[in-house]
């Protein structure tokens, strides 16, 4: 079964309003007339999604956030809530970005309590997973992304399919130019399905969006998304160009 594709760019912090405005509006301006089967999705900074969704209009693409709080409301500095991310117009959320889990002293609990707030509130969370290169060869990368994604699936039960997504996002692949290769995507991300299967049952676990992120490029996307498991993609620095970006949705269209 193939699942509908979820192509999701990942501005970090990069694009402010105006910025942020031109690019969605070059991306509209590319699609005007065609029609898509996949799930596009920006997630821009906070200050740049209302600028984002109004120029996205009524089109097809969509708006998300890069992080929430876990709180509705109160003496939380800096920190922005599930309810203000739903008047914006954003549909996703992505949570336990490495970059979160790194600079931000994000542990895997956290991530997982962002996760369930998320679909709680009735918001799609893309949980990012993934293993350093120490990690990677050391051969241990299984197991570290077992332990990520345990800790947030034992928050969750039932049919959560479309609020769930994972992303599996090598992090010595990030922005590093250097991408896994199809087959070591499809492997993690087969497995990953696996532990999706023993948690949720295969019914639920087919459902599931399993995306592929680290330096997925126009030239690199088809094959990486012509994997049975890898079900779309999160996308950085291409994701900040119309052009590359419309280039890795026409990839996945032509699967
Ligand atoms: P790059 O595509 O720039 O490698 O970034 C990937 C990423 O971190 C998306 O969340």
């Amino acid at each position: 079964m193939k699942r509908t594709f979820l192509i999701a760019g990942n501005w970090k912090m990069n694009a402010g309003p105006s910025e942020a405005s031109k690019i969605a509006t070059e991306l509209v301006a590319a699609w005007e007339g065609k029609s898509f089967q996949a799930e596009a999705l920006i997630c821009p900074p906070f200050v740049s999604i209302p600028a984002v969704a109004a120029a996205f209009g009524n089109s097809a693409f969509k708006t998300g956030a890069q992080n929430v709080h876990t709180e509705d409301n109160g003496a939380f500095t800096g920190e922005v809530s599930t309810d203000m991310l739903k008047e914006t117009g954003c549909e996703y959320v992505i949570v336990g970005h490495s970059e979160r889990r790194e600079y931000f002293h994000e542990s895997s609990d956290l991530v997982a309590e962002k996760a369930k707030k998320v679909i709680n509130d009735g918001l799609k969370a893309i949980v990012c997973v993934g293993e350093v290169l120490s990690e990677r060869k050391a051969g241990t990368y299984k197991e570290v992304v077992k332990e990520q994604m345990n800790a947030v699936l034992n928050t969750l039960s039932g049919d959560v399919s479309d609020q769930f997504v994972v992303a599996y996002e090598p992090v010595w692949a990030i922005g590093t130019g250097e991408t896994a290769t199809p087959e070591q995507a499809q492997d993690m991300h087969q497995y990953i399905r696996t532990l999706l299967n023993e948690h949720f049952g295969s019914e639920v676990a087919e459902k599931i969006r399993i995306l592929y992120g680290g330096s997925m490029k126009p030239d690199n996307a088809a094959d990486l998304l012509s994997r049975p498991d890898v079900d779309g993609g999160l996308i950085g620095g291409a994701s900040l160009k119309a052009d590359s970006f419309s280039e890795i949705l026409s990839a996945a269209e032509s699967i």
